[in-house]
This record gives C-alpha cells, structure tokens and sequence, in this order.
C-alpha cells in the first residue's frame, strides 16, 4: 500500500514508519516538526535499511497535500499530527483547536479532493473522562474535560459524519490508553527534551539525574497503593494495532460490522490497551528492576484533572481486528531505558 503518515517524525509516526516500511508498504512521512526533529530520519534509515521518504510541512496547506496524495499515488493516510500537552492545551485553546480539529478539517478536505477515502486516526481514551464504569469499553460515553481532549471528541465526531455522509470513505479511530516504551534497536523513542508532563519521559529524566526526583501527583486514591493507576501499552503493540486496522480498512469485513458493535458501517472506534492497570509505584519498580537505577520520588497533592483509574476493555480490537498486546510493563521500561541510555551516552 502507498501510506502517508501525518506526523510521521513524531513518537508514535517515526515507530509506525519503521513497521510499515519493515511490512513492504512504501510509505511517506509528513510532519511541520514543530514538535519533532528531523534528524529521527537518520535513525529511519538505518534501521530499516532504506531512505525514508519526507516532505517538510503541514497538514493545512491543502496544495501540498493533494500533491502528495497525487503524486504517490496514496491510498491511505493515518493521521498522528496534532498537539498533545493537556497542560498547553488549557492555557492556549485556541492553538489546540485550530492546529488538531480545523488541521484535520483541512486533511479531510484534501482527501476528498484527491479522492483518498481511506484513514486511520489516532485518537485517545481522554475522550472517555471520567470513567463510569471499568474497563472502558468503546462505548462508554464521550467527555473529555480538557480542551486537548476535546479536540479529539470533536474529531471523532467529525469523522463520523464523514463516513455517514459518503460509503466511500473507510475510517477507524484508535483510542491509543498510554503508549510508553521504544523500538527494541533503541534508536527511537519518545523525545524527553523540554519539561514533559507524561510520566514515562519524567521517569527517564530522574534516571538520567536531569530531575532530581519524580513528583508522584497523590497517594490517597481508591486504587492499590493509593496512585494513579493507567492501562500502560508497549508503543511496538499500539503499532501492530494499527496494522491491524490498516488490513481491516481494507477488507471487506469492514462492511460487515455494524450489527456487531452499532457503529456506522463505514467508522469504527478500537481502544487500543493492554486491559490491565499498573499504578504509578508499580511502574516506578518496573523501571528500576530494568535500569538498575534509583527514581526518586516524593508524593504531592493530586494534579488537577487527573482521573484515578483508568483500564481498556480490549475486546473488540482482539475480536474484528485480530490484534492483541504482547509486551510486558517490563519490556516497555527496558526499551525505554535503551533508548535514553542511546540518546545521552556516558
Ligand atoms: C495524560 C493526559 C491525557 C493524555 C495522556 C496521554 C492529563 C490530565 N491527561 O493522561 O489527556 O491522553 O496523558 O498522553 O494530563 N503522574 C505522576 N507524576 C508526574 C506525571 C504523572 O504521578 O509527574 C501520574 C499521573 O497522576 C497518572 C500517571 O502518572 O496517574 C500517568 O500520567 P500521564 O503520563 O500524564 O498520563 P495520564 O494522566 O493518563
């Protein structure tokens, strides 16, 4: 298949790159880098052995785009570019808002144009807030609390139409839980510069003495050990899910689905997890068992927003899409590890 990813130099683009182009598929890379480095292209090539392909720019700037899906001949796109700090997201909406919902309006335009109809979003179990029931399963109500949550609810709601409106069109949204780890070679994984808000970078910068300690945001909820407790998934499997939805978009099962799981014929929502929750301490231990480093750690108030658990009902994905997760918590600190222990050598 001919796919361009948006986004493509990011976390979970540059590991769905390696993947796709490792399955056969002649893929090309889209990313604006304001969030990415381009020098990840040099870690593309070498692990898989091939010059990547890579245009610098955004996914409004239809002209580009329609080129792109032209020229290469594309016939799907999976959509990774967007803004993703929920703390950003809060202080300047607006950003989020035109660059995630009216970026992907202007895709979705695009596509059309060109007459590309088929795509896989990366979307986010935020869209759930505050859990009703666990597992969450995929139709568990919509309400995200956070505007960069919202930009996601307000995109799924977007896609939905779409797909109502026109049988051509063939989308799946992936309702990613908490993709951590890195590629097994170590020489990619998630960019830890700056000050990060999700655990797994700042975890990685107390093992590195670049934080002092890690600050466990409260200890007094109703979970195991009274911290957070998150549905943790090895960015390999979340990858492998969207192999999975690629295949799926592309058979004709996808038509077949609506009575097993009600939604449009054509647009299907998967929570991709592993089903299980780990709490921040049983992490923080995993981390160290691998490592062999101390993470430090002090316990604070609670941070605002913050749910206390949260688990994915993975049924469906293992049901219509054939995917399961396969790595263990420990295999997602290891590859971790290795990729910040490649990134800032002693
Ligand atoms: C956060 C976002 C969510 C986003 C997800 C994945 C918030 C409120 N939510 O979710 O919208 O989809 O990341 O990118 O930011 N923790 C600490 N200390 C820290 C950081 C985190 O104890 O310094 C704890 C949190 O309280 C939580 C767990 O670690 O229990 C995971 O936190 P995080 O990685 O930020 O993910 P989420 O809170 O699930």
């Amino acid at each position: 298949m001919n796919i361009l990813l948006t986004g493509g130099t990011g976390y979970i683009g540059s590991h769905a790159a390696v993947s796709l182009i490792q399955e056969g598929h002649n893929v090309v890379l889209l990313d604006n880098l304001i969030n990415s480095d381009e020098n990840i292209l040099k870690a593309l090539n070498k692990i898989t052995k091939s010059e990547v392909s890579f245009i610098h720019g955004d996914i409004a700037d239809q002209e580009l785009i329609c080129n792109i899906l032209k020229s290469n001949q594309i016939d799907t796109v999976i959509h990774f570019a967007g803004l993703k700090s929920v703390a950003e997201s809060v202080k300047n909406p607006i950003r989020y808002f035109k660059n995630n919902v009216l970026g992907t309006i202007s895709l979705l335009d695009s596509m059309e144009k060109a007459g590309v109809n088929n795509l896989v979003f990366s979307g986010s179990a935020t869209v759930y807030g505050n859990p009703m029931y666990l597992p969450i399963d995929e139709s568990h109500s919509l309400d995200a609390n956070n505007p960069y949550g919202r930009t996601k609810q307000q995109i799924e709601e977007i896609l939905q139409s779409i797909a109502s409106s026109n049988p051509s069109w063939k989308i799946v949204t992936l309702r990613y839980f908490n993709p951590i780890g890195a590629h097994p070679s170590g020489l990619i994984g998630e960019n830890i510069s700056g000050m990060p808000n999700n655990i797994m970078p700042l975890i990685c910068k107390v093992a590195l003495k670049q934080l002092d300690q890690l600050n466990v945001y409260g200890n007094d909820y109703e979970t195991k050990d009274g911290t957070g407790v998150r549905d943790y998934i090895d960015i390999m499997d979340l990858i492998d899910g969207h192999i999975s939805a690629l295949k799926f978009i592309h058979s004709p099962k996808i038509k077949a689905m609506k009575e097993l799981d009600g939604d449009v014929e054509n647009y299907h929502t998967f929570n991709l997890g592993t089903g299980h929750g780990y709490s921040v301490l049983e992490l923080i231990h995993a981390f160290e068992e691998v490592s062999g480093m101390k993470i430090s750690y002090k316990f604070e108030d609670r941070r605002p927003g913050d749910i206390a658990e949260n688990y994915a009902k993975i049924e469906k994905a293992n049901k219509i899409l054939k995917w399961n997760s396969k790595r263990t918590l420990h295999d997602m600190c290891s590859t971790s590890w290795k990729f910040i222990s490649y990134m800032n050598p002693k």
